[in-house]
């Protein structure tokens, strides 16, 4: 079956190398030529574990190739995935969607044959109803059928995440959609990943709803952190001793600094507006969104507490070890590094900072902070280690070094990826987040 996947950013690219790996026939399109330059080289735009050598051996294989014209692309394919941006508005918050109607524009008038156009971006509810009138409204002569088919892709972990779905959700509104969906998924069928076909007002509203509620999980045992540090209690027991009840669950109740990201920010803000538009507020979500917020900048001002409060701590140095929202990515989009590095520069402390993938994005966002080749050169001289991103490479710190190489023994754990116990051995003054 051919595919042509329209838009190489995320997750136009993980789907389409996945989809190509199923054996499918994929062309990635898009507008950027340096891109598409780049991708023919094997020259990846994101860092993505697994996917450089996936690309890389279905292009070889011949099922996987890169083009900067969608006519040229689309013909022949029987899928045609709308995988574009959908940024937040600026000023209102609302999904922008000016590309993913282009995109329907071009297709409608470039349809060779019978189609179905399916949307992978995240987009409002009724989007698809919008595209399908724009499709319509070119006067192609070809059938064609609009389908909802959002992603869950976790950044980092997203190639396990297309090969391994909790479920697939499509929504059709006709059989033509279901059929060739049903075609497109047929390699995950026998994985026996749930598919659940809905309408598609509904699966363009089970995607707001998935983040929305994972938001909501996270900033909930966030604020049960803080209640915690309080009356002397432990978040991460609190996490398991509710977790462990299969009605709630253990994943994602991780307390930490404030979700960061490409989803949860945009979509919770893009929910609120539909909310907003149809006259049905969404109390919760509202609530979630003004906690996580004022949460990272509270992080910071933990920081300047452990600093000694803010007077004691102007002229003094940070030492921040990871900037990127989570591990195993490069993408700094809404990372609550940003307005710890902010809230610490204001108050007039010196900031070295290392990343391992993170530090080309985050140089520009947040000017002043030094870059340094590796944790310890971050460390130097610092009055206090913050570890902001938990990945893998700080697990195992060399405490002693650490200890000689810093003017003050003073971590800040807002990942708790260290025994309080531990560090406190190695004569550190330990803080962490939710742990008395
Ligand atoms: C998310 C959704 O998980 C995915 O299904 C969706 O399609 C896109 O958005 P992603 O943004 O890549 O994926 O990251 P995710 O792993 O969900 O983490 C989001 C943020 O929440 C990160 O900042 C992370 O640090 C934070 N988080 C997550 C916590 O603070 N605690 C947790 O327990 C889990």
């Amino acid at each position: 079956m051919k595919i042509a996947m329209v838009g190489s950013g995320y997750v136009g690219l993980v789907s389409g190398a996945c989809f190509a790996d199923f054996g499918h026939d994929v062309v990635c399109i898009d507008k950027d030529e340096g891109k598409i330059a780049r991708l023919r080289e094997g020259i990846m735009p994101i860092y993505e574990p697994g996917l450089e050598a996936l690309v890389e051996s279905n292009a070889k294989a011949g099922r996987l190739s890169f083009t900067t014209s969608l006519a040229e692309g689309i013909e022949g394919a029987s899928a045609i995935f709308i995988a574009v941006g959908t940024p937040s508005r600026r000023g209102d918050g609302h999904a922008d969607l000016t590309f993913v109607y282009e995109v329907a524009r071009e297709v409608g008038q470039n349809l060779a044959g019978d189609a179905v156009v399916v949307t992978k971006s995240t987009v409002p509810v009724g989007t698809g109803d919008e595209v399908e009138r724009i499709i319509g409204d070119t006067g192609t002569g070809h059938r064609f059928a609009v389908v909802s088919n959002p992603e869950f892709l976790r950044e980092g972990a997203a190639i396990g995440d297309f090969k391994r779905p909790d479920r697939i959700v499509i929504g059709a509104e006709d059989e033509f959609g279901r059929e060739v969906m049903r075609e497109v998924y047929r390699p995950l069928f026998l994985n026996e990943s749930p598919i659940l076909f809905t309408s598609r007002r509904t699966s363009e509203l089970i995607k707001y709803a998935a983040n929305a509620f994972l938001a909501t999980k996270i900033t909930f045992i966030n604020e049960m952190a803080d209640l915690c540090e309080k009356v002397g209690a432990n978040v991460q027991d609190v996490a398991r001793g509710i977790g462990m009840d299969n009605r709630i669950g253990p994943k994602f109740l991780n307390a930490g600094p404030g979700y960061g990201g490409s989803c949860f920010p945009k979509d919770t803000l893009a929910l609120l507006k539909t909310a907003e538009d149809y006259d049905s507020p969404t109390r919760i979500v509202e609530a979630v969104v003004k906690t996580n917020d004022s949460r990272k900048r509270a992080m910071g001002r933990k920081v300047l507490d452990a600093l000694g409060g803010a007077e004691a701590a102007r002229g003094k140095k940070a030492a921040l070890l990871g900037l990127t929202f989570k591990p195993n990515t490069d993408d700094m989009r809404d990372s609550p590094s940003i307005a710890i590095a902010q809230t610490l520069a204001d108050a007039g402390v010196a900031i070295a900072a290392y990343d391992p993938e993170g530090m080309d994005q985050a140089r520009p966002l947040m000017p002043g902070v030094e870059m340094c080749e590796d944790p310890y050169a971050a460390i130097a001289n610092a009055d206090a280690v913050v570890i902001v991103t938990e990945w893998d490479a700080f697990r195992a710190l060399d405490l002693a070094r650490m200890k000689d190489l810093a003017k003050a023994p003073v971590l800040i754990d807002l990942r708790n990826i260290y025994s309080p116990d531990d560090v406190r051995a190695a004569g550190f003054s330990y803080a962490s987040v939710g742990r008395a």
